[in-house]
């Protein structure tokens, strides 16, 4: 058996195997809610300990938000084939593989020891490259704007781990800068926030959430309009159909705890004069 690769990451960067192992272990299933057989392959070529953050992490909930993104982002290509997906703070996500078109160019952005470790696996091509920055910052932004548009953001299970001001001022920058790209998102609301920061503290984790957002549409104010709206128990309607039984079932079940834990919203960055400047959005519920 071939060596596997050692990841040396930082504590936020390391949660990336929590939804690379849910996205592996449900390839596994008979009947999955998404096939990404190559998170399996990724999986078994990492030296990390899997028993970390305890078994089942993540779990349905991971792959659920996973795949209402992929979802959307399917809608988006049919409409745009050749349009461009920038995936902020991909880890080892293979979204690229569970729906390339042919046609689609990619930006897998990430920080630079994230990046480090994606490119044991992966490499740069003429539709996709990886950009190794922080979602913070400002340069990747014109990096991106060289690939044809229309575009797609996605931020996934990212930017909770960042502060408030610094999400806000990044939703606006981007809004500014590509008016009419999408933006899918994943948010939590204060009730979740705290039981996650008691989860991490049970388990010793050191990455700790740092941004709750009780109601995405204050993120209008960072120049964003709100499309469609899911939660893990409420996909869009027209993705419901395709789920394995399990889920079309269970799920609505599982309402009352979970369909208030998580949001997942698609934005439409509106008109460079809706959003404040950059850096000055107001913080949600501020006055
Ligand atoms: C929970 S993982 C999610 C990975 C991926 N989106 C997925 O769904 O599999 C969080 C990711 O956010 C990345 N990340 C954290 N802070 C970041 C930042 N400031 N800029 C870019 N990526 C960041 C981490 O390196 C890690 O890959």
């Amino acid at each position: 058996m071939a060596a596997r690769q050692q990841a040396r990451l930082g504590a936020v960067q390391e949660t990336l195997f929590i939804t690379l192992a849910a996205r592996a272990a449900e390839s596994q299933r008979k009947h999955p809610v998404l096939r990404d057989p190559r998170a399996v392959e990724l999986l078994r070529s990492v030296d990390y300990d899997a028993a970390k953050y305890g078994p089942g992490a993540g779990g349905f909930v991971t792959v659920l938000r996973t795949a209402i993104i992929d979802f959307w982002v399917r809608g988006f290509l049919a409409a745009h084939p050749g349009g461009t997906v920038v995936e902020l703070g991909t880890g080892l996500n293979t979204r690229f593989e569970r729906v390339d078109n042919g046609r689609v160019h990619w930006l897998d952005l990430d920080l630079p020891d994230t990046i480090d470790l994606r490119r044991k696996f992966f490499a740069d091509t003429g539709r996709r490259r990886m950009v190794a920055a922080s979602v913070l910052d400002e340069g990747w932004l014109p990096e991106a704007a060289r690939s044809p548009g229309p575009y797609f953001f996605v931020a996934e299970g990212v930017l909770v781990y960042l502060p408030q001001d610094q999400v806000l001022a990044t939703l606006a920058r981007i809004a500014q800068r590509f008016p009419g790209a999408l933006l899918a998102l994943d948010t939590y609301p204060g009730r979740t926030f705290e039981q996650q920061h008691r989860l991490a503290a049970r388990k010793g984790m050191d990455a700790r959430w740092a941004w709750a957002c009780d109601d995405p549409r204050s993120l209008e104010r960072s120049g964003l309009e709100v499309r469609q709206s899911a939660t893990l128990t409420r996909p869009p309607r027209d993705m419901r159909a395709e789920l394995p039984a399990r889920y079309r079932y269970l799920v609505p079940l599982a309402d009352p705890l979970l369909g208030k834990s998580m949001d997942l919203t698609l934005f439409r960055a509106s008109s460079p004069a809706a959003a404040g400047p950059a850096g000055t959005a107001r913080a949600p519920g501020a006055a």
